[in-house]
């Protein structure tokens, strides 16, 4: 039964990486909405991986959520990249502090012996906030940093529940349901068909910069997730999913 298990992950992958044309795809064993190690699995995965393709001087721009959390607490000291510098991918996007991806991003390079640094902006900005802000010197410099990240570590989540963790406005949340988003990805709300139905205004990893990272890694897991992470693949060029069978099995039955 073991190796039969063994068998029906990799099949699941195989699956996967053709059917969203990905370079990579790691599922790791059940359903991480139903198991409370799910996400340290995934997490470990995404280290392993991590440990494979990092090099010297490569810099890693990180989100928050607790999946990419997990990853965090799963780091380990990078044995074949030194001087790795980790950045915060988005300022904060109003979660809880465990789930920030500043607060991530310091914990995953001290664990990793790499360096970081943090950015402090809110998350949603006004439109003249955030023109005053991109301006700041403080803001620009590591702005640009995660502009060249050459690795991207992001989570995916259902759109009604980052909404709601979001305490995002009435007149928001009436658009995100009236456009019937499914998906969300940093700030990025997508629906079935990985259009964007809103997007939440702020500093930090925008869509055109996904385009041009050379390895943008997403991790999610859970069946609840499936529809969302088959609808940011719509939109979004991402090279690598790290997943749990909860969610790829569900993804393979809509190809
Ligand atoms: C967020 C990412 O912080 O984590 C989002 O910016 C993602 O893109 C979310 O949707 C997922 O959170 P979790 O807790 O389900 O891993």
């Amino acid at each position: 039964a073991f190796m039969q298990e063994l068998r029906g992950v990799s099949y699941l992958e195989e699956q996967i990486r053709n059917q969203f044309q990905l370079q990579h795809v790691i599922v790791v064993p059940g359903d991480s909405d139903e198991l409370s190690w799910g996400k340290q699995e995934m997490g470990k995965a995404c280290v392993r991986y991590l440990n494979d393709i990092l090099s010297t001087d490569d810099t890693i721009a990180v989100t928050g959520g607790g999946t990419i959390a997990e990853v965090a607490n799963m780091m380990s000291p990078l044995e074949k990249a030194e001087n790795c510098l980790f950045v915060p991918a988005r300022g904060g996007l109003g979660e809880n502090v465990e789930n920030q991806a500043n607060n991530i991003c310091a914990k995953m390079a001290q664990k990793a012996n790499g360096d970081y640094r943090l950015l402090y902006v809110p998350d949603p900005l006004s439109e003249e906030a955030y023109q005053t802000i991109i301006e700041e010197p403080a803001v620009k410099e590591v702005l640009q940093l995660i502009k060249s990240a050459n690795v991207i570590i992001h989570g995916i989540g259902d759109a009604i529940t980052m909404a709601k963790r979001r305490k995002t406005p009435a007149d928001v949340m009436k658009k995100i349901e009236e456009g019937k988003a499914v998906g969300e990805a940093y700030g990025y709300y997508f629906n079935e068909e990985g259009k964007i139905v809103h997007k939440v205004r702020t500093v930090g990893i925008q869509l055109e910069d996904i385009q041009q990272a050379n390895c943008v890694i997403a991790v999610a897991g859970g069946k609840s997730k499936a529809q969302a992470v088959a609808s940011y693949f719509k939109q979004a060029q991402c090279h690598v999913l790290i997943t749990d069978e909860g969610a790829a099995k569900e993804l393979i039955k809509g190809s």
